[in-house]
């Protein structure tokens, strides 16, 4: 980070700190027009930010010596921005509608279109009953088996979308190593009714390859061994282990190494999702998250809802010297969207050395949790509220809902009267003297203990996103948007976001303790607590 703007920075958050959120409302009445964009008939209200014009100033300096625009056209350009695994970056690419990406002599939207096609072909062949069973039965459930990036993307849109959903066909997902989550899924199934989506980018990932072995075995027990090739297709970059696992390569969606697992919803990683909305509505998704990614190409930063939410970050992050970040959207809908961004974010930017390998003394991604409104605040809401840690939160709802109770306008009006509520309690909290005035007639020694009790320091930073409505186009542009914002942020801190070395060794481990745990090797060479728990096991 450029130190003469960082250094006036720190200087700026010395300042801030000392400030009120509610005093620099009272002061500014223009403080909401100030600090919010609308895009697309969105609004971004990070006026409840603790930030005021210089700390704007300050960080728009920050991106254009960061030379986002230069890391914008090198993604676009298809260099190798992933330099420790020398890739290219190119997710865009799998929802650009028009013009060309050249990769070594050829376009690349060639061979996205294609695979479109064929997922095109699939939901048609499922749903017209074209593709049958092996026993010549309709396909009514389809099951997604993947982890991290293969499962959280098409998991979150698929529940998002629920209104979209195609009558007779309904999709699954299975994850966990833990064979109940296998077992519940598919415990009310039938085979011959159900097909199977191995989904991998390396197709190598122990957890799916476990859950698939034994998902064929749940199909062959049944339907015998020819029956394979009705009842799992794949979606991998990895075609040679698809054959080994005995699925048909015609049968296989393809994508591609420059494809980062948590940035593949809109590869073929999305079929579940596909199938589950139609092709039409999946479409829909595409041309959202493109629409989004011209908005990021082609606005002025100051303007640039990507850039914006990303320089709040560094700002809350390096400047306030916040350690986490909640993502709250007040929709049931979106109940996956904070596990579906924990990954995006802390996997992409939670990293200790820098593009040139050297260790960086500044933090970078925060941790990223979540839950849905209201059921958020019935649970761990006291704590941003009244506890001692400052805690940056994204509220993001939508104007219209998603579905009416029997007609019935109460809940979201509620919905929405929480969520604000909220914001507005974060920001403001409730003064010594507020709370006097409430108190008047308690005696000096409740006072004494109530007072304290029912203050609230407020001053708790928040962005509030507003959408129109829940849609596949909307929801597309969302998942756009927090992925470029995870890429500008990644610039700001000079790492790369699209690698993830630090979930190897762990997978390594595992491999090396498993003879032990099934006692086909001795305990030998481990500290003393691993050999303690693996006794425990075994005694
Ligand atoms: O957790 C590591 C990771 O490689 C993620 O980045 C990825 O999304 C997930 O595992 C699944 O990988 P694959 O799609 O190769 O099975």
């Amino acid at each position: 980070m450029n130190s003469q703007i960082y250094q006036k920075l720190v200087e700026n958050a010395k300042i801030l700190e000392n400030l009120h959120l509610r005093d620099m409302f009272n002061e500014d009445p223009n403080r909401f027009d100030k600090f919010s964009i609308k895009w697309n008939d969105w609004l971004i209200d990070y006026s409840k930010q603790l930030l005021n014009n210089q700390t704007l100033d300050l960080l728009n300096q920050l991106s254009k010596n960061a030379k986002i625009d230069d890391w914008q056209q090198k993604m676009q350009s298809g260099e190798k921005i992933n330099t420790s695994e020398n890739r290219p970056v190119l997710h865009c690419a799998l929802r650009k509608k028009k013009g060309e990406l050249l990769l070594n002599g050829e376009n690349v939207l060639n061979r996205v279109n294609s695979v479109l096609h064929k997922v095109e072909s699939l939901i048609d062949g499922v749903t017209n009953g074209i593709w049958l069973g092996s026993t010549n039965k309709k396909i009514t459930d389809i099951v997604n088996i993947g982890i991290g990036g293969s499962d959280l993307g098409p998991r979150m849109a698929t529940f998002a979308l629920s209104k979209y959903w195609q009558p007779g066909i309904k999709v699954h997902f299975v994850a966990n190593l833990d064979g109940t989550d296998l077992t519940l899924v598919l415990k009310d199934l039938n085979p011959e009714t159900t097909l199977f989506i191995i989904a991998s980018k390396t197709f190598t990932t122990q957890e799916t390859m476990q859950n698939a072995i034994s998902a064929r075995q749940w199909v062959v027990n049944k339907l015998g061994d020819e029956s394979v090739s009705q009842h799992f297709v794949a979606v991998s970059t990895n075609i040679n282990e698809v054959i080994k696992f005995g699925i048909n390569p015609e049968n296989t969606f393809e994508f591609w190494d420059w494809v980062g697992g948590r940035f593949s919803i809109c590869s073929a990683i999305g079929l579940p999702l596909a199938m589950a909305i139609g092709y039409k509505n999946f479409h829909q998704l595409l041309l959202g998250a493109e629409s989004m990614d011209e908005h990021f190409f082609n606005t002025p930063f100051s303007q640039n809802l990507p850039v914006i939410l990303s320089l709040i970050e560094i700002w809350n992050t390096n400047f306030l010297g916040c350690q986490s970040r909640a993502i709250l959207p007040y929709s049931q809908s979106l109940s996956y969207l904070p596990r579906f961004i924990q990954q995006l974010e802390m996997e992409s930017n939670g990293k200790r050395v820098d593009r040139q390998g050297e260790f960086i003394n500044y933090q970078t991604s925060p941790i990223i949790w979540g839950e849905v409104g209201t059921n958020g605040q019935h649970a761990f809401y006291q704590l941003i509220h009244q506890g001692k840690i400052k805690i940056p939160c994204e509220f993001i709802l939508f104007k219209k809902p998603d579905y009416h109770f029997e007609n019935s306008n109460s809940h979201h009006a509620k919905l929405l009267a929480n969520c604000f509520a909220q914001s507005e309690a974060l920001m403001k909290g409730k003064t010594k003297s507020e709370v006097e005035a409430e108190l008047a007639g308690y005696s000096e020694k409740e006072l004494q203990l109530l007072i304290p009790n029912k203050t609230f320091a407020g001053n708790q930073p928040s962005t509030t996103i507003v959408i129109p409505e829940l849609n596949p186009f909307n929801l597309g542009a969302l998942i756009a948007l927090y992925e470029h914002k995870v890429f500008v942020s990644g610039i700001i801190w000079n790492i790369n976001s699209f690698d993830q070395w630090g979930v190897e060794l762990g997978k390594v481990l595992a491999n090396r303790l498993l003879p032990m745990i099934e006692r086909t090797e001795a305990i030998t060479n481990l500290d003393s607590s691993t050999a303690g728990l693996i006794n425990f096991i075994h005694n």
